[in-house]
This record gives C-alpha cells, sequence and structure tokens, in this order.
C-alpha cells in the first residue's frame, strides 16, 4: 500500500517515529510535514534524533489564526493528496495540521488512521478538544491509548471503528531512553545534579497567551529553592519577551531540546512541572512525579496512586504542592507495549488494498 502520514508539530514527529519504521518494513511511506512547527529544535533536530527520513513535502504553513492556518493547509493538501493517491492517510494526535489532514482525505474519500483517538478533556475552550472530536468523527480507523479513551470513542458511537492498541509513545520512549546515557550530554553540559532540579514546560494557551497569568506561575515558582529547568516553547518565548516577564534566579530557561537531550532532563529531574499532554505521559512511565499546570487531563490514569496532580496556579497552596515530598504510590503500567506493531497489523487487516 501506498500511506501518507502527515504531521506538523513537535508531539507528532515523535508518534511518527516508531510507527514510520514499522510501516516502512511493508509498505510505501510518504511523510507531509505542514511546516506548523518550524524551528530546528522543534522539527529538524527530532527528525534527527528519532532517525525518521526527511519529509517529502514541506507545506511551510505555520502561524496564523486557527482557521486561516488550518486553511491554508488545507489548500496546499487538497492537491498535493490528490497528486500522491494514496492507499490511506495517518494523522497524528489532536493539533490543526491532523484536522487539515482529515478533512482532505475524508473529502477525497481515502481511508484514514488516527492515532491517539478518544482524548477528551471536556474542555471545548482548548483547541485541541475541537480537533479531536473532528479528527476522530472523519476518521476509519481509530487507533486509541488507553481504556478510558476507548469509552469515550464508544459513548460517541464510535465502536466499531475503535482499536485498544496503547500509546505509541512508549515505543518512541522505549527505543530511545537507553540511548540516553551514550547519545545526550546535557546534563553534564548544564552542569546539573541527578534528583536536584525541577523540569519545567508550558505551552498551554491558557497558561501562557495571557501575560498575566504567565507572570504568575513564573513568579510563583521563581521563590522556591530548587533549581528549575524551563526549555521554553517558542509560544511561551513570544510572551515572556513581548512582555518583559523577568525569570526568578532559580530558573534557568533554555531553548526546546532535542527528543533524546529532553528524555534526559525528565529521567534525572526530581519532579515534571508541566502543561503537555506528552511529557505528562513520559513522567508517567519514567516513573518522575508530575505537577501538571491545568484544572484537567485526558491523561487521567497517571493520577492514579498520585504520580501527577492537578494543581492551580492561583491556588495558594500552588506552591506547597510543587514543593511537596509526598511518595506517591505503587506504580501501575498502563499504556500498552509494542504498539507500532499492533498499529500496522490492524492496518493491514482493514485497509488491505482491494
Ligand atoms: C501546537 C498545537 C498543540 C500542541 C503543540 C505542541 C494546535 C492548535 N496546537 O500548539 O495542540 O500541543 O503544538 O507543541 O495545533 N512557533 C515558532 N516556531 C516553531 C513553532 C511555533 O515560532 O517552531 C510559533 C508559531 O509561529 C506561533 C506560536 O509559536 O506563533 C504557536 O505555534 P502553533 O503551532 O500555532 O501552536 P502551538 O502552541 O505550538
Ligand atoms: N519534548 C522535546 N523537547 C522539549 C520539550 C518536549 O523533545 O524541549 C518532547 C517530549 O519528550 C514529548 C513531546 O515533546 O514527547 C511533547 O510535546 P509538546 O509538549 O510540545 O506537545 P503536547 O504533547 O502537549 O501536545
Amino acid at each position: 500500500m501506498k500511506i501518507l502520514s502527515i504531521v506538523g508539530a513537535r508531539p507528532q514527529f515523535i508518534k511518527l517515529g516508531p510507527l514510520s519504521k514499522e510501516i516502512r518494513k511493508q509498505h510505501d511511506e510518504i511523510i507531509i510535514h505542514t511546516g506548523q512547527h518550524f524551528d530546528k529544535e522543534m522539527s529538524e533536530q527530532i527528525f534527527y534524533d528519532l532517525k525518521i527520513p526527511k519529509p517529502d513535502y514541506n507545506l511551510k504553513i505555520n502561524g496564523g489564526a486557527h482557521g486561516e492556518q488550518t486553511g491554508r493547509m488545507m489548500i496546499k493538501l487538497e492537491k498535493l493528496v490528490q497528486d500522491i493517491k494514496p492507499d490511506a492517510m495517518i494523522v497524528f494526535g489532536d493539533t490543526n495540521s491532523t484536522i487539515a489532514g482529515t478533512i482532505i482525505g475524508a473529502k477525497l474519500h481515502i481511508p484514514i488512521v488516527h492515532v491517539e483517538a478518544g482524548l477528551r478533556s471536556f474542555n471545548r475552550s482548548m483547541p485541541e478538544e475541537i480537533n479531536r472530536i473532528i479528527a476522530d468523527h472523519t476518521s476509519d480507523l481509530l487507533f486509541s491509548p488507553t481504556m478510558t479513551a476507548v469509552n469515550n470513542l464508544v459513548n460517541e458511537g464510535l465502536k466499531d471503528k475503535t482499536f485498544l492498541t496503547g500509546d505509541i509513545m512508549v515505543d518512541a520512549l522505549s527505543e530511545n531512553v537507553e540511548k540516553i546515557n551514550n547519545d545526550s550530554s546535557i546534563i553534564n553540559r548544564l552542569n546539573i545534579k541527578n534528583n536536584k532540579y525541577f523540569l519545567l514546560t508550558l505551552h498551554r494557551p491558557y497558561n501562557v497567551d495571557d501575560p498575566s497569568r504567565l507572570n504568575l506561575i513564573i513568579k510563583k515558582l521563581g521563590i522556591i529553592n530548587t533549581s528549575i529547568i524551563f526549555p521554553i516553547h517558542p509560544r511561551t518565548e513570544k510572551v515572556l519577551t513581548n512582555n518583559n516577564i523577568k525569570v526568578g534566579k532559580n530558573i534557568l530557561l533554555i531553548k526546546p531540546q532535542g527528543y533524546l537531550d529532553f528524555l534526559a532532563l525528565i529521567n534525572s529531574a526530581e519532579k515534571i512541572l508541566t502543561d503537555s499532554g506528552g511529557v505528562q505521559k513520559e513522567a508517567y512511565i519514567l516513573k518522575k512525579r508530575c505537577i501538571t499546570i491545568r484544572s484537567e487531563t485526558e491523561w487521567v490514569e497517571t493520577l492514579i496512586g498520585g504520580w501527577n496532580r492537578l494543581v492551580d496556579p492561583g491556588n495558594n497552596d500552588f506552591i506547597k504542592q510543587v514543593i511537596s515530598t509526598e511518595a506517591p504510590e505503587k506504580h501501575q503500567y498502563i499504556f500498552g507495549h509494542n504498539v507500532a506493531k499492533k498499529m500496522v497489523t490492524i492496518i493491514n487487516n482493514h485497509l488491505t488494498k482491494n
């Protein structure tokens, strides 16, 4: 089969890595990068770290409001997909690149596989929540990472298309975490000590687009005694710079990191502070306590046993929660194994060429 994978944002490259490798054992794969993420650290470095072949096409569409960004992607994708004539398309997660792909694929009657289907925060003010619903309802095969995600799809009448595959990020993590001792020198370069710092990432619009909210988070974290390593997302960096928000002396701002360096930073951290979906899971799998700066999470399994906690920076006990040393309960393994293989088997069984 000729399989077209569409990606555009950092977490999608990471999900593509192990699946692309597995697809290429049996099928022809073409990769379209929409260009949504484009800085070297956000894109090229991740392709390099995960050894993903260079995209066949880069649409170079980034920035702009949601409708504009998605619309510009769709205009280019429509023409390209008609030229490529794939037998199936694969889209990942919940970004604007995901829905640009699914809407075009569905209208051109190309079978679509949605990887990471069924996630719901039940908070429609998140752009991702709208994207997830559109992607799930326009796709033909829905690959869910967890039973919670499966149940969400069953509740929306999508049971017949849904498969519990496990989380593809597990494959990326397990293949790459073994390499960090040899291939990452970030811990030495930053001269940081094992288990003596917190790792921070922030990029959700509701945390970072309002400068007063971002300032509140940064100010509160700036008064604690622990060092905080903060690889800053370009969205967040813009707001910080444009509003001249100063960070405390305990916070080390660094560029976004490559995948291996970032895994090394998680692996040596005492605790993770984040609003990222992927980072919450990686923290859980690597048995790191996580503070999620959000009021809800799609990854509810990570909350079991207190490994992950949802905290509100506006609350008086925010810092108390951040520095709490309370030990979590026994760890349960929940995200599956050998996920790429399972996905390709399902694709083979359900989308074989007529
Ligand atoms: C996007 C996804 C979000 C995902 C996140 C992963 C949507 C609606 N949002 O959010 O679901 O969690 O990616 O990181 O699709 N920028 C740069 N350089 C880059 C990338 C982005 O300067 O390499 C700038 C953009 O020009 C834009 C801002 O950062 O001004 C936000 O980028 P955008 O891709 O629109 O949204 P994200 O916040 O990255
Ligand atoms: N990540 C990375 N470098 C960084 C920060 C994160 O490689 O500096 C990886 C991280 O390991 C995870 C993914 O990016 O696999 C998460 O992406 P992001 O937080 O941008 O998006 P989300 O998962 O919230 O959609």
